[in-house]
């Protein structure tokens, strides 16, 4: 089987409810997997959740529950969200199931028997909160250790640590060499930057069961479990083994699960979406640990940025969050969709105003799409009954640009620059409506033909924008090509070809995409 386009997001801690920032990135990957689906390629999209470690532990405690009774009724809840934001993902991860679990322990085997694992007792600081060690170096100038760490603690303790220090050069030689590896460039220089001006020190991957026993326990010592990070990225292998991947088993050859005969071809993962604050667990953890395992590298880290709500970081203490379930309920998933995309290209932070969402929705759905869409499938049911006659091209090579354009922005990941070039078409067919008033053509006997031809220009032009919806809005996307009564979904970018609406064949019936909404 040839390879899949294989695509995941960071899997979410389980410790709450879904938020903005979390359905951001799972809606930019949706698109992409949507996307080079419409292209042609064969995708597996993964996402899922981080149920292990410290966190999640306290969560459940706070909760009065067990930690696996909590993450299995927290479970649910992410499941359901993937649904309510019309994810197409292939599969979804949990960390706590046996498929994952077993894996992780058969590559910690594999490491160990290697010599990349050393028992070393740790005396330094401890910030339970980030759940990670830190040294004098991580100190500010004044002393203290940014708020971000919470409590810090002076610590003493045993534990097994991963040799990353001896990679550090071999990593900054293969970042310099694979420019695409890291994106966008300015997080690239990040990691560069990191890598050269720092010393690596060694990954701890253990933490005693006396102190956190929610976790992976470690197969050559039973009074440790893993560290969550190391558990949380194997993620991205430990399913494509579980689907029987061959490139993934070779480094398992201990590793009992998958059927040959159904087998997925998926490493490596051609994209990793994440954010900017999990960076270095991505682009420099992860490829050591790879390297480490004998396995090929992800083609590229994408990193997108953090949304804030009106100008403040978001936080449930004080209340400042965007409850993305109740935007869905109120305004439609697709308005959810496209605003999340349009508004902010993968990379900077981004910042939500209510304002700004609504002010989105009446100019570029409402008025933009929904009115072009409306005012064209009226008026060819009003004046014509709902059939086109004949093909005609005056807005085709309009068409054919925006389409290219739109794949090349595609295929390189630029969602925002993809819906800008696809309301050009939009904008340009509303101009055209503007210019050869087909209101005024229908009152005049004349002018027939020329109505015409108005007429399958306009209906063309939906049927295409139907085509390059699809991956952003799929839902209406869908509901365009109802309206024109064409069979199937707009999910093949080649029928962005111009002439594909059926000629002859009434269409259905005109409804408005966005309602207004005046309140
Ligand atoms: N569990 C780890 C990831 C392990 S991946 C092997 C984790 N989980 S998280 O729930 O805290 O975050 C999940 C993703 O959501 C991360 O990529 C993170 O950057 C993203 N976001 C969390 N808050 C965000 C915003 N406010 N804005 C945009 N994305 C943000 O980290």
């Amino acid at each position: 089987m040839s390879k899949a386009f294989y695509i995941t997001t960071a899997i979410n801690y389980v410790n709450g409810q879904p938020h903005l920032g979390h359905a951001y990135e799972e809606i930019v990957t949706d698109v992409i997997a949507r996307a080079r689906r419409s292209l042609g390629q064969d995708v597996f999209f993964l996402t899922g959740l981080d149920e292990h470690g410290q966190k999640v532990q306290q969560a459940a405690q706070a909760d009065g529950k067990s930690p696996q009774v909590y993450c299995d009724e927290l479970a649910s809840d992410w499941e359901a969200f993937t649904r309510k934001l019309e994810l197409t993902n292939n599969d979804f991860v949990r960390t706590t199931s046996a498929r994952h679990k077993e894996f992780v322990q058969a590559i910690l085997s594999k490491l160990h028997a290697a010599g990349e694992f050393y028992q070393k007792t740790y005396d330094g600081f401890y910030s339970a909160r980030e759940e990670t060690f830190l040294t004098e170096k991580d100190r500010r100038p004044d002393g203290t250790f940014d708020p971000t760490y919470g409590e810090v603690v002076k610590l003493q303790e045993s534990n097994y640590w991963f040799k990353l220090k001896a990679h550090q050069q071999w990593l900054i030689d293969y970042i310099e060499a694979n420019p695409s590896f890291v994106q966008p460039d300015y997080r690239r220089n990040e990691v560069l930057g990191f890598l050269k001006n720092n010393e690596l020190e060694d990954l701890c991957i253990s933490r005693p069961l006396a102190r956190l026993n929610w976790g992976i326990p470690l197969p050559f010592d039973k009074d440790y479990v893993t560290y969550v990070w190391f558990d949380a990225l194997v993620n991205y292998i430990s399913i494509p083994a579980a689907h029987g991947d061959k490139n993934v088993m070779t480094a398992t050859p201990n590793f009992g699960r998958g059927t040959s005969d159904s087998a997925l071809n998926l490493w490596p993962a051609d994209i990793h979406v994440i954010g900017k604050d999990i960076l270095k667990f991505h682009a420099v953890y992860w490829p050591i640990m790879l390297k480490a395992m004998g396995l090929t590298l992800p083609k590229q880290i994408l990193a997108h940025g953090w949304w804030q709500k009106d100008g403040e970081k978001m936080s449930k203490s004080t209340g400042n969050i965007v409850d993305p379930v109740a935007v869905i309920n109120e305004w439609g998933v697709d308005a959810f969709r496209f605003y999340v995309v349009r508004e902010l290209d993968i990379g900077p932070d981004g910042n939500w105003t209510d304002a700004g969402f609504k002010s989105r929705y009446q100019a570029e759905l409402a008025n933009g799409l929904g009115n072009l869409v409306n005012r064209s499938l009226s008026m060819l049911k009003r004046y014509r009954n709902g059939v086109v006659t004949a093909r005609h091209d005056e807005l085709a090579p309009d068409a054919a640009k925006v389409a290219a354009d739109t794949r090349a922005l595609l295929e390189n990941n630029e969602l925002q620059g993809a819906l800008q070039s696809i309301w050009h078409l939009v904008n340009r067919a509303n101009q055209y409506v503007d210019q050869t008033k087909p209101f005024s053509l229908a009152k005049d006997p004349t002018q027939t033909r020329r109505l015409d031809e108005v007429l399958y220009n306009l209906t063309e032009t939906c049927r295409v924008l139907a085509v390059l919806l699809w991956p952003f809005i799929p839902g209406t996307a869908t509901k365009i090509y109802a309206q024109l009564g064409l069979s199937g979904s707009p999910d093949k970018y080649s029928a962005t070809t111009w002439g594909g609406l059926n000629v002859a064949r009434p269409i259905g019936e005109p409804a408005p995409l966005f309602p207004r909404k005046d309140a």
